[in-house]
């Protein structure tokens, strides 16, 4: 679903590469760890240092690398779109190859991967079946994709990814309301089977980076799925 008719703000929209090529500057200090790391290091099914080799899908700047990393994943690679951004993630130094390409079309090598992993990105994608079928497609038979999305609700809300300008403008970026249903659709039709959700609410460790979200208390703001090839049994 197109994000317009639950639009209250009306920003400006800019599409994507435009969008994330200006807030590259101010990007890691507006993204909550909240948001995505903390629903990741939540995760029960994936044991992070047997991943020998992954591939961050939209990888931006490089956060999630650097979390990997941490977890002591062997080997990543990362893709994004936008050149700024991946000029930032190649800062950090812990990516064996970044790569500037569509997350639905990457051209990458079939079979690669142990795990795909997506943070923050499918909402700018307008449909999300060639994302999961990439994702099946880049890992190994026994592979596994972890996606985290900003949650459908708190799109619905009518607060589209945005940043602020130098200037104070709030300018928003290209954005699509995907259902939980639409994923598992997605993920199903690719040969994915659902390991574990979870869904991170507004609470008082956001609160207290975010006084002003109080009035969204309890709210869920992202979600994080593992996914598993299905094999026969
Ligand atoms: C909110 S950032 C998330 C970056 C990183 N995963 C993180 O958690 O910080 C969204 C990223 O998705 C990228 N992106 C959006 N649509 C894309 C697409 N179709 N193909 C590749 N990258 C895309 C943008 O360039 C941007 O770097």
């Amino acid at each position: 679903m197109d994000f317009s008719s639950f639009d209250v703000r009306k920003y400006r929209v800019l599409p994507v590469r435009q969008g994330y090529g200006e807030w590259v500057h101010s990007y890691e200090q507006t993204v909550e760890d909240e948001m995505d790391l903390r629903l990741l290091e939540s995760i029960e099914t994936v044991s992070w240092p047997g991943i020998r080799s992954a591939v961050d899908l939209a990888c931006g700047t490089g956060r999630t690398g650097v979390w990997l990393r941490r977890q002591g994943v062997q080997a990543f690679d990362g893709v994004d779109i936008t050149p700024e951004m991946l000029a930032r993630a190649q800062d950090k130094g812990v990516y064996r190859t970044l790569y500037q390409a569509d997350i639905t079309d990457t051209g990458l090598d079939a079979g690669n991967y142990d795990l795909a992993i997506e943070a923050l990105a499918d909402e700018h994608l307008a449909d999300l079946a060639p994302l999961y079928r990439e994702a099946a497609r880049l890992t190994s038979p026994e592979g596994t994709f972890v996606l985290v999305g900003y949650h459908p609700h708190f799109l619905m809300q009518g607060i589209i990814t945005h940043f602020h300008r130098a200037d104070g403008e709030a300018v928003a970026i290209e954005s699509y309301v995907h259902l939980l249903s639409d994923h598992v659709k997605a993920a199903h039709a690719a040969g994915w089977t659902l390991a574990e959700m979870d869904e991170g609410i507004i609470d008082e460790a956001w609160l207290a980076k975010k006084p002003k979200w109080a009035q969204y208390r309890n709210r869920p703001v992202s979600f994080a799925m593992v996914w598993q090839k299905q094999t026969e049994r």
